[in-house]
């Protein structure tokens, strides 16, 4: 166990994209055994799948020990729906990964607050959700937010923003409520760390630094196809080429997923109340078609 983060076990809710790179780099960089929960079978099923591919890339490169992939792939443990939040009654931390729904998080830090001992962190990987209002749904019944009881739960409640995908991206973008303690920002920033990454520190405001400047230039890329300034491949190519973007914002748009990237967009616009934010209708129209992008195999491109 590091003394600076005292993690001993740490859990993580949600086996998307996001829930199993989480998981991935705390058991294989971290060393820490991980508890991973999701309602969904078959989202524990490919998150596995891809956890195992990526270990036998690691291994066949050369860039760890069979011994390491071994390990780290035992230090996973599922947690099935019917165990429930309850299975993660003794973490030390537990990680929000669940999409970026408001009540459904709530709902999750409620149950979080209700199994887990009470100096545990819990820790949302949300993009642009207030995590001072998800702190403040951790406040059991009868108690209030300026009560000893209320502090501590609150204080207890981080931003630990992942980026995708989690095992090559360098960053972790810590974000402090307004009630989150210094030893809780602390003991994040260690372990994140200890994950192998590099961490900055943002306010909680819509969208923290990240997705405040990163998801009005995807919609700008957006409105840009919806008015026909460009085609698809033209815009892409453009930041590609002329900028050096690893991918185009259209791309990578699909890579992060339409509906979350809308979900962003939509916190940033009623969260501010600027019209400069509002989302393209395009992008709107995508995610009622069900096309999230690269998971559902249609977005900007075909998968
Ligand atoms: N999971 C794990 N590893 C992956 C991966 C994935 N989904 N996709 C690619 N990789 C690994 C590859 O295995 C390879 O590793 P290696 O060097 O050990 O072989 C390495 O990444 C490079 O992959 P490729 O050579 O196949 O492809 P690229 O050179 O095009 O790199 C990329 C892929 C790293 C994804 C690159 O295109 C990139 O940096 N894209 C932009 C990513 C980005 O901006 N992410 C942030 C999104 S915003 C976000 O997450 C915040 C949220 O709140 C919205």
């Amino acid at each position: 166990m590091s003394a600076a983060h005292g993690i001993r076990t740490l859990g993580v809710l949600g086996a998307g994209q996001m829930g199993t790179g989480i998981a991935f780099v705390a058991a294989l960089r971290a060393k820490v055994p991980v508890l991973l929960h999701d309602r969904s079978q078959d989202q524990i099923t490919k998150g596995l799948a891809l956890m195992d591919k990526l270990l036998d890339k690691d291994v066949n490169k050369g860039k760890i020990q069979s011994i390491d992939a071994k390990e780290a792939r035992e230090r996973i443990r599922i947690i099935s729906s019917s165990e429930g939040v309850k299975a993660l009654r003794d973490v030390d931390m537990a990680i929000e990964a669940v999409s970026e729904n408001l009540s459904l998080k709530e709902k999750i830090f409620a149950s979080l607050t209700a199994e887990l001992n009470p100096g545990a962190i819990l820790a949302s990987n949300t993009s642009s959700i207030s995590i001072t209002k998800i702190a403040t749904s951790t406040i059991p019944q009868g108690s209030t937010a300026a009560s000893e009881e209320g502090k501590q739960s609150a204080g207890r409640v981080v931003g630990l923003h992942f980026f995708n995908p989690v095992p090559v991206m360098k960053l972790v973008e810590l974000i402090s409520a307004l009630q989150t303690t210094p030893e809780t920002l602390e003991r994040a920033r260690a372990f994140a760390i200890a994950c192998g990454k590099e961490v900055t520190v943002s306010k909680d405001v819509p969208g923290f630094v990240s997705n405040a400047l990163l998801m009005p230039f995807i919609n700008e890329a957006i409105m840009c196809l919806e008015k026909g300034t460009a085609t698809r491949d033209d815009i892409d190519t453009t930041l590609r080429l002329g900028m050096n973007h690893p991918m185009g914002p259209l791309q990578l748009a699909d890579f992060i997923g339409l509906d979350t990237c809308l979900a962003i967009q939509q916190t940033l616009y009623t969260g501010t109340g600027d019209s400069k934010y509002r989302p393209s209708i395009l992008l709107e129209r995508m995610v009622d078609a069900g096309w999230y992008g690269k998971k559902s195999g249609k977005g900007f491109y075909d998968y």
